[in-house]
């Protein structure tokens, strides 16, 4: 062995020993190519749905049906862009540039969660989101929080705080539209039936298919299997469903006794795939969107790079 192979070897037994131990790795630790690709990517991807989750939502601002409902959705829309921040910034300590994942976001070469490409028809839907997609990423982010990375896990403490106020919220509205009107009840019932499928397909592919997962669980940075966290996010739901009134669009749900679990259908894979590439209802606008919002923001970077410039220029 020569001294840097020899070195390379403890660096990478140092790693190893501080995953087994279940202990943090930060970002100033030697790391593999492949772990730190990784994080990038997941964190990435993370902080791009966040930031991209509040184009749905921000859709109903403006039509809110009071100012209560007005200022709880404004403050859950600003929570969600401080988590894209949060990501971002845990991003940026393994050595990512943040112009580069916003370029590669509205370039399509990074992807956002699947969710954010349907369509908010309702106000029923801002609800239901809380209810179902924020609590699928709830499902998803506490495991998070005990991730190998040090950065990651952290933000995600502060980050699954806020989604359990965004799932209360959701709840708390669609309990308040059941006790309405006849009217309210059928809208809340087609806004679940609209989302329920899209908020399984969250955790993505089974097992099977996520070629990716058996080599992140074993660095720490996946705590639980796609399908794990999906029979999860089912046996939650059902109670919660019952107790709301409202069912679940699926023939084959059913308590299973010898399992202890909720037996479900299959979602549709090939719509998710569809969805992924680039083909639902609402990638195009998303995209745009999102893409005219980093275009109208120029300004403001070029002003506080030029500001940042001169007080380090006044400091000298
Ligand atoms: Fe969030
Ligand atoms: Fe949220």
């Amino acid at each position: 062995m020569t001294d840097t192979q020899l070195q390379q070897f403890e660096l990478q037994q140092s790693f190893d020993a501080t995953i087994a131990a279940e202990a943090r790795i930060e970002p100033r630790d030697w790391m593999p190519e492949g772990y730190r690709k990784t994080l990038i990517r997941q964190i990435a991807q993370h902080a791009h749905s966040e930031i991209i989750g509040m184009q749905p939502e921000g859709n109903w601002l403006t039509r809110a049906p009071s100012l209560r409902r007005k200022a709880i959705l404004m403050a859950k829309v600003q929570d969600e862009a401080g988590h894209g921040l949060y990501l971002y910034s845990a991003a940026e300590t393994l050595g990512a540039d943040r112009a580069d994942l916003t370029d590669k976001l509205i370039s399509g070469r990074q992807k956002y969660s699947s969710i954010f490409n349907y369509p908010t028809l309702t106000y029923a839907d801002v609800g239901t989101i809380g209810w179902l997609v924020d609590g699928a990423a709830i499902c998803n982010q506490v495991p998070l929080c005990r991730s190998s990375f040090g950065p990651y896990a952290r933000a995600m403490i502060r980050v699954c705080k806020e989604e359990s106020f965004h799932q209360r919220q959701g709840y708390e509205l669609l309990t308040t539209m059941m006790g309405g009107t006849d009217e309210q009840r059928a809208m809340v019932q087609e806004s679940v039936d609209r989302f329920w499928w899209p908020a399984l397909m969250m955790f993505g592919p089974p097992d099977d298919r996520s070629p990716n997962s058996e080599q992140s669980m074993a660095w720490g940075i996946k705590r639980h299997s796609n399908d794990e966290l999906r029979q999860k996010f089912v046996d939650m739901s059902v109670p919660q469903a019952e107790a709301l009134g409202v069912s679940f669009p699926d023939p084959d749900l059913a308590w299973n006794a010898e399992r202890g679990h909720y037996d479900f259908g299959e979602p549709d894979w090939s719509e998710f795939t569809e969805v992924v590439k680039g083909n639902g209802a609402m990638n195009v606008e998303r995209i745009a969107v999102r893409r005219a919002a980093h275009e109208d923001g120029a300004w403001v970077r070029d002003a506080a790079t030029a500001f940042a410039a001169r007080e380090q220029e006044n400091h000298r």
